[in-house]
């Protein structure tokens, strides 16, 4: 292949022996078997047996016996068929090379490996460890795969948006503050004393500019920079395939995504996925599943209970109904959870916002005795019945309930309806894919903290035609809907995206809907306003999480096994030690002085000493 070697360590079959070949890589492992030293030597292809004999040569044994794991070499010999008869079978089914091994005459250490800080074939080494030693943690065959699967993902993509015509252009990194509903990475500069540019949280204003360009198509497999809350698919800097278009429908964008996914998945893993997607609406999505994501590859799903309840003696019920909310049940079928396990489903409730978690265990149906709960007492038997029919309730099943706000309730048992599938492994060892799209948003949520409304997508997002104008009178409520729409994978949001705003005026009055006063819209928005004061074109556009396209097909646990360096869940680098403090010099060249408050500075020297102790 070149001067390091003349094949990879995949390539060796049983036509080449008799070849003198050059092979280089990392030793994975050494085996001395009385006398003779086998190496399996590795590089990112595959895994090759080496094979030293002492009669060739004493010295070559002793140097590969021993050689550290990890170090690289390269080594000369000749392919020689493994030996396999009646009685011996010495080739390896499980390596694509396992018919042949190459017998060594030459051999150079290109570098020794020190004694490893972790064994790279154990799976189970602690997360921190691995990311410290990030570098060592990739070479894993598990990790390798995963990047291989990430460039081929991303090369599909690109490829099939270059062949519908979209340009892939940069935006900047230093810019000025996006909304996307996350705190914003700021930057400091030295030229302009006092301000600070902030990381793009997406390229999303960039992109509608460059429609009032001209530009009509375009993508970028883009950064960007949130500071929020960190979960397993959630990254301080993570990568978008961005995408917006001008002159297009939602069916536009819906087409390109499911051709361009059903693509990916066939590239990358080989399977077929079957479009269009179906679509849902957000209300059903919520009403059915409780969630905007809804995981659907199983059932358990909302059930309304409002007029069974509506006059009931239990009060929590039918005080709700009486107060214009609901009563919402799900049947979690052949579920006797454990009194740990229904303290935790109550605390899941209550971590969404509910004040009790009332359920039944149903051991026997026919039974009044056998619906062992602490609200049934107050039931009266045509409740009971009623609710029977309704959920199709049968011995062993265990409903649960949540009563009050609509939205509130169904969030609450969409909640308790992950976890309980979660107890009952439903969807262990489950494979299907399920992807579909989530559409007609509210355009706008209230928050109550801040004493406003705020939007639900980001504040470029059109509203549907017939809420157009109740925008423009300053009408709004909940009840306005966006132009918006998910993708959603097995309950996971892969992407989201909408039509937008493209008029001066309308764009104007949302701003003023989030409450936002004329100073405020035209120091942070004016040039976007003034984009659209000159000729900008209808358009719309969507962005994948493409580390989320990659974890998901991938069958990933974490976001971070298919991001070469990520985060830890404190958003810290281990392996470089970033964030980290700076010299005084460069401080005060961005005029920024450190001033942390002594409390907050004790805590941390703190957890340093403990950090250093553990
Ligand atoms: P949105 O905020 O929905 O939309 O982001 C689009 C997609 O990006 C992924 N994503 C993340 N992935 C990892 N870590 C994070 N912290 C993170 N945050 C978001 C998700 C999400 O669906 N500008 C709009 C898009 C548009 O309207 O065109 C936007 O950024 O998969
Ligand atoms: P109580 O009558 O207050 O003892 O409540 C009976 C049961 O109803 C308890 O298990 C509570 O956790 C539960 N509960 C209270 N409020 C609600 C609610 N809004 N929705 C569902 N269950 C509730």
């Amino acid at each position: 292949m070149n001067s390091y070697r003349t094949h990879n360590c995949d390539e060796l079959r049983l036509s080449d022996v008799d070849k003198d070949v050059t092979l280089v890589g990392w030793v994975d492992t050494v085996r001395d078997h009385g006398g003779v030293i086998f190496i399996d030597l590795r590089d990112r292809a595959g895994k090759t047996q080496v094979v030293f004999h002492p009669e060739v040569s004493a010295e070559l044994a002793h140097q590969a016996e021993n050689l550290r794991v990890e170090s690289v070499i390269q080594v000369k010999g000749k392919v020689v068929g493994r030996l396999k008869t009646a009685e011996v079978d010495a080739t390896n089914p499980d390596l694509a090379t396992g018919e042949i091994e190459v017998e060594v005459h030459e051999m150079q250490v290109l570098n020794r490996a020190a004694v490893l800080p972790f064994q790279l074939d154990r799976s189970n080494t602690n997360e921190d460890i691995r990311l410290k030693y990030r570098f060592l943690d990739l070479r894993r065959p598990a990790m390798q795969r995963n990047m291989v699967l990430r460039h081929r993902i991303t090369k599909t993509m690109r490829d099939y948006l270059d062949e519908q015509g979209f340009l892939e252009l940069e935006t900047p990194i230093l810019s000025k503050s996006t909304p996307e509903g996350a705190r914003d990475y700021l930057v400091p500069s030295r030229v302009s004393p006092g301000k600070f540019y902030a990381l793009p949280q997406s390229p999303q204003q960039y992109k509608q500019l460059l429609m009032v360009s001209g530009l009509e198509k375009y993508f970028q497999i883009a950064r960007c920079f949130r500071d929020e809350d960190l979960r397993a698919d959630r990254q301080p800097e993570f990568t978008q395939v961005d995408i917006e278009a001008s002159f297009i429908t939602p069916e536009d964008i819906y087409n390109w995504i499911e051709q361009m996914l059903k693509r990916v998945f066939k590239e990358s893993v080989g399977r077929d996925i079957v479009t269009p997607f179906p679509r849902m609406t957000w209300h059903d999505a919520m009403n059915e599943y409780g969630s905007d994501k809804p995981e659907r590859r199983f059932e358990m799903k909302i059930t309304d209970c409002s007029d069974i309840f509506a006059n009931s003696d239990f009060r929590v019920f039918s005080s709700a109904v009486a107060a214009g909310g609901v009563v919402k049940a799900i049947n979690a079928k052949n579920f006797a959870p454990s009194v740990g396990q229904i303290d935790s489903l109550t605390q899941t409730a209550l971590e969404a916002g509910a004040k009790g978690l009332a359920y039944i265990k149903v051991r026997e149906v026919a039974n009044r005795d056998g619906w062992k709960s602490p609200i049934t007492k107050r039931m009266k038997d045509e409740e009971i019945e009623a609710l029977k029919q309704r959920l199709n309730i049968e011995d062993g099943d265990c409903v649960f309930f949540a009563a009050g706000d609509w939205e509130e309730s169904c969030t609450i048992l969409g909640r308790v309806r992950l976890a309980c599938a979660d107890f009952m492994e439903i969807l262990k060892d489950n494979h299907d894919v399920d992807l579909f799209w989530v559409t007609r948003f509210p355009m706008f949520a209230w928050d109550k903290e801040e004493g406003r409304y705020v939007a639900i997508h980001h504040p470029f997002t059109r509203p549907v035609p017939e809420d157009v104008e109740k925008v423009l009178k300053g009408e709004i409520s909940t009840e306005l809907c966006a132009e918006a729409y998910d993708v959603i994978f097995n309950g996971n949001e892969l992407g989201g995206g909408s039509l937008r705003i493209h008029e001066r005026d309308l764009q104007d009055a949302t701003f003023r809907a989030l409450g936002m006063d004329e100073a405020t819209i035209n120091e942070r928005f004016g040039h976007l306003l003034s984009a659209f004061s000159f000729g900008a074109p209808p358009h719309g556009g969507l962005a994948l999480g493409l580390d989320r396209v990659v974890m998901l097909i991938g069958e990933c646990e974490s976001i971070r096994e298919v991001i070469p360096f990520p985060k830890n869940n404190r958003a810290v680098d281990l392996m470089c030690e970033a964030p980290d403090t700076v010299d005084d010099k460069q401080l005060r060249e961005i005029h920024i002085q450190v001033k942390l408050p002594e409390k907050l500075r004790q805590k941390m020297e703190a957890e340093a000493a403990a950090a250093e102790q553990a």
